[in-house]
Parts: C-alpha cells; structure tokens; sequence
C-alpha cells in the first residue's frame, strides 16, 4: 500500500513541478508536498503503522522521495529567482526616450546679459562688488549729506550701525576709482535691497546696473552719445528722447533719461501715464567731490556715471506691470522668456 502511495505521490509532484510555475506556486507545491500537512510528511506518519519486516525498505524510499522533492524545489527556486533578476537588469532599447525639461535663463539674468553686451560692444567692462556695504561706500564717499533722507531706517536695511545692505550699485564706483587710476570705463550690475513697502511698483530687493567712464576730457556730450546709443540697440532703433535736470548727491549736473513710450509711440497710454515718454535711467557728470574721496585730480579728470533698474528697464520693454511677478517663479511667466 504505502510503496503505491510513495509512486504515485512522486508522479503527482513531477505533474505539479513541469507546468509554468513562479515563486508562488513553487512555495504552495512545497506546502502541499512537505508542510506539515503535506502529502510526503502524511506518508512518514503512514510509516509508523507498517510492519517491522517492510519498515527499513519503505523507510528508504520515503527518504528518497523527500530527499528528491526538497533538491527539486530548491533547483527550481534557483532558477525562478535568477530568470528574475535576468529580466529586472534587461533594458528594453524599443522604448520611447524619456522628455527632457530644459529651463532657460530668467528674464532678469536675459536682460542683464543684452545690457552687459551693448555695453562690452562700447568698450565697458562688468564688475561686481559686494551687497553687504559699509556706511561710507554706500553713501558718504558719494557725497551724500549726513542728513539724506536714504540714509534712515527707514528706507535701508542697517545690518548694525556701520553696515548695511548697499541700496544702490553706485557704490562699485567709488570701489573701482580707489583700485584703478584713469581711464576707467566699467559697468555694475548686481542686487540692491531698500527698506520700502512692497507693491506692483516697488520690491524689498531688485536689481541694477551702474556704469562709468572717467578720464581726461569727458564730456556731458560723450554721456549722451553712449547712453543714446545704448537706448535704441535696447529699446527700438528710431526712439526719440530726452535729458531732463535732476539730482544725485554724486553727479552734477546730474539728468534722467526718457525716450519715448515703445508701447504708444508717444501718443499717451496708461504705461506713460498718458505723457508719452517713460523715464529709463539717472545720470550725470561725476561730482568733484567723489573724485576728491578716491584720491582722483578734479582739475585733471572729468567723467560720467549712470544707473538704471535691471527690473525696470525688463518692465518697460516687455510691458510687465507687476515687479512681484519677477520674484515668484511662475511657470507661466517665466516659459514666455
Ligand atoms: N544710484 C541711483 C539710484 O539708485 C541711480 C543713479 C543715478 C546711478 C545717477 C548713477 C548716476 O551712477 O550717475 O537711484
């Protein structure tokens, strides 16, 4: 009886083991064979019962038996589990490639570099200098009265009593005069920081660009032609403009630059407030006082200084009317530069 049992269960378990098994139905041939329950573990309890004579015979060919299944389910586990690990490190080459996010420059750092360009082609070249400043760069080696309304807390960040972050790029020049004798021909762009309340025309932080041009003989002539020429190969080639007076504490006579409103051409709309003209820079003959602070000659040098806002000089020419929107990082403004 038991010898029957132990042939058919072996041709039972070749049966189950040849179909198309994974690892799941592996481990339920294994309980159903050798678990507790299993048909090979009831075999050896079937044992017990059999008489002395038949024990030692069938006792070794149960053994077999378990000894056969228990290599087979290992060899099969073997190869289930490297066939896996075979098809987990294959690469399929037939799939689609994966799209590539490309990001581009922002609109400041694009606007920056057209304004660096026109003004390489001019023959200025671009130095930074530091955002955190000291009191006397910032405002008193350029002239500005110990009593400047700029120079209260309220309009700048004061890091302690001598040190601020700098409100303007104005400062790089004085930086650049007291390295370098005439010519001088330079521009300044960077982050400048004023202490104002934030809305669609003004930010805590923004951007500018200073330049300079110091050497013998400079004239208001010379500012005009380069600041002119640099207004129509940025704005449009057949502006018209004009130098309104003005004040800076570091340039005198100092003016500010209008051309006419790209948007209207003149006509008056809301961007120009209906004048036609738009305000794009400050400027202005280097004062003698400043030369006097970085050990330059005023009877020997004469030069010109400007300064416009990088987000500004972007709104104008892309007609964007909120500054806040340069800041927030909006997919949908930035992917239209
Ligand atoms: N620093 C000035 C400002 O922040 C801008 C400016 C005006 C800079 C005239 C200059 C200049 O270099 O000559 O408003």
């Amino acid at each position: 009886m038991l010898a029957k049992k132990i042939v058919s269960v072996l041709e039972n378990f070749r049966k189950d083991s040849s179909a198309s098994i994974d690892l799941k139905i592996l481990e339920e041939i294994r309980i159903k064979y050798l678990g507790r329950n299993g048909l090979v573990t009831n075999l050896f309890e079937e044992l017990k019962s059999v008489s002395k004579e038949e024990k030692p015979a069938l006792g070794k060919s149960l053994n077999s038996l378990r000894d056969q299944i228990t290599s087979k389910i290992t060899e099969l586990k073997q190869n289930l589990t490297s066939l896996l690990e075979k098809e987990k490190s294959h690469i399929d080459l037939s799939l689609p490639g994966r799209h590539k996010q490309l990001g581009s420059n922002h609109l400041l750092t694009q606007t920056l570099n057209e304004i660096k360009s026109i003004f390489r082609s001019l023959g200025f070249s671009s130095i930074e200098g530091p955002e955190l400043e000291s009191d006397y760069y910032n405002f008193e080696a350029l002239n500005f009265p110990k009593d400047h309304p700029a120079r209260d807390m309220q309009d700048t960040f004061f890091i302690s009593k001598d040190f601020l972050l700098r409100t303007h790029t104005t400062p790089v020049q004085v930086r650049i005069m007291e390295k370098h004798q005439p010519p001088v021909r330079a521009i300044m762009p960077g982050r400048v920081y004023r202490n104002e309340a934030v809305s669609s025309r003004s930010y805590c932080m923004f951007h500018q660009v200073d330049g300079i041009y110091v050497d013998t003989d400079v004239t208001f002539a010379e500012l005009k032609g380069t600041l002119v020429a640099f207004a129509k190969q940025f704005y449009m080639e057949d502006l018209k403009y004009r130098f309104r007076p003005s004040f800076f504490p570091f340039t005198e006579p100092s003016a500010e630059m209008d051309i006419t409103c790209y948007l209207c051409h003149g006509k008056g709309c809301k961007v120009c407030k209906y004048s036609g003209w738009l305000e794009i820079l400050g400027c202005g003959m280097v004062d003698p006082n400043v030369f006097k602070m970085v050990g330059y000659d005023p009877e020997k040098y004469s030069g010109y200084a400007f300064g416009m806002g990088i987000e500004r000089t972007a709104m104008l020419k892309y007609g964007i009317t909120d500054i806040r929107i340069f800041f927030d990082n909006d997919f949908r403004f930035l992917k239209q530069f």
